[in-house]
């Protein structure tokens, strides 16, 4: 099957690992490269052999361009991608989905008057280590899930980040920067959402900046940086998940995940890989589980891969712009009830993906399915 061609509008940072990984599946042509700074998107077609470099205008204006992968800055995601669908072009956009709940609802409904699909990261769920959690709990071995606990504990960004002040604006703290790996991981595993309850805070009202090249700089701080949230699923089990910029250090586990036979101890969801554990109560011990799948590393891409098999056999993409809608009103959510104080329903809903085949001679997504 012909490859999708892809065009690119954003050549930021993340950009080289999806160029990089774009010449590995054969699903996919990275045909064009674009980005507000034009020199950006030609020093990254430079690097990466992408044939064309030019403006996002002229890349939407591009024929050959099927699927835009929108990698620009969050703030801007819901603008770009709509360009592009109006444009008669799918989108493949970073996570969050959007930053406004409203631009998101847009989004999804332009996609669906013209006949147009929506991929959204984070795609880690596809990764060797969340695959083999899939694949324990679809086989029932931790029995009916009952509930799950899910910790991103951290110190912030501003002794890393080169410029940080964005991660500490409406829009960004930590549970729409990280709250969508770790919601995608449990909702791809449990199911949708029904209603959530959460706590948030602003612990420091001004951070100060340590990494270079803006040391020294002090950040105000306009959106919550501690936000403890309850979840309900459709399923009935009860999630807890707490994102936090406010802690110096942790000693508990990422993600548990306890069932009515055992508990699975998950990976980190911001990578493809391990380690798994499992504990039964047949047993009554911790044992680490060898992963199933063997898509592990940076695996950075393989949703847009997906969502491109996908167009071409005419099934949904698994790292899907429902699934991205979901995640993103469970975001606002929890922000949302902290300050009404009171739960939240949230009404959008998705299929859960189908996961991918452990092993198949037919490539990574399996035969068409
Ligand atoms: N950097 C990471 O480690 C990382 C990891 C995971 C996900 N992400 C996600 O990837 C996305 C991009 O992050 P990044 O770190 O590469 O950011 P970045 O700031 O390094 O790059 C963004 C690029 O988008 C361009 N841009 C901004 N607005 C534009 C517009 N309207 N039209 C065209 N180009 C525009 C900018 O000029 C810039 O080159 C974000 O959604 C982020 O959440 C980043």
């Amino acid at each position: 099957m012909a490859a999708v061609k892809v065009g690119v509008i954003g050549c930021g940072k993340i950009s080289g690992i999806y160029l990089e990984n774009g010449a590995t599946f054969d699903d996919i042509e990275i045909v064009a490269c674009s980005d507000l700074v034009l020199e950006r998107a030609e020093e990254q077609a430079k690097a990466y052999g992408v044939p064309k470099a030019c403006t996002p205008e002229e890349l939407l204006a591009d024929e050959e361009v099927e699927i835009v992968l929108n990698l620009t800055v969050p703030i801007v995601h819901a603008e770009v991608s709509l360009a592009a669908l109006e444009a008669g072009k799918h989108v493949y956009t970073e996570k969050p989905l959007a930053v406004d709940l409203e631009d998101g609802r847009k989004m999804m409904e332009v996609a669906a008057e013209r006949d147009l699909r929506i991929g959204s990261a984070p795609d880690t769920f596809l990764g060797g280590g969340l695959q083999t959690c899939r694949k324990i709990m679809d086989e029932g071995i931790i029995g009916e899930p009952v509930a799950v606990s899910a910790f991103m504990l951290s110190h912030g960004p501003e002794d890393w980040h080169p410029n940080p002040d964005f991660f500490f604006q409406p829009g960004a703290g930590p549970m729409f920067d990280m709250g969508p790996y770790y919601l995608t991981a449990l909702t791809t595993l449990m199911g949708p959402v029904r209603r959530v309850a959460g706590s948030a805070r602003i612990t420091f009202p001004e951070r100060m900046i340590t990494s270079e090249p803006l040391a020294g700089t002090t950040i105000t701080v306009k959106t919550p940086t501690h936000i403890a949230g309850v979840m309900d699923f459709e399923s009935g089990a009860v999630g807890t998940l707490v994102t936090t910029f406010d802690v110096w250090a942790e000693s508990q586990a990422r993600i548990d995940l306890y069932g009515t036979e055992g508990t699975l101890s998950l990976p980190d969801p911001n990578f493809a890989d391990g380690p798994v554990r499992l504990w039964r109560s047949d047993t009554g011990a911790w044992k680490d589980v060898p992963l199933t799948h063997t898509y592990t590393g940076n695996t950075r891409g393989i949703g847009l891969a997906d969502m491109a098999q996908a167009l071409r056999s005419g099934r949904q993409p698994r790292a899907s712009g429902e699934l991205g809608m979901h995640v993103l009103e469970v975001i606002h959510a929890f922000l949302d009830s902290s300050e009404r104080g009171e739960h939240v329903s949230v009404s959008s809903t998705f299929e859960r993906p189908e996961p991918l085949p452990a092993r198949s001679p037919e490539g990574i997504f399996g035969g068409g399915v």
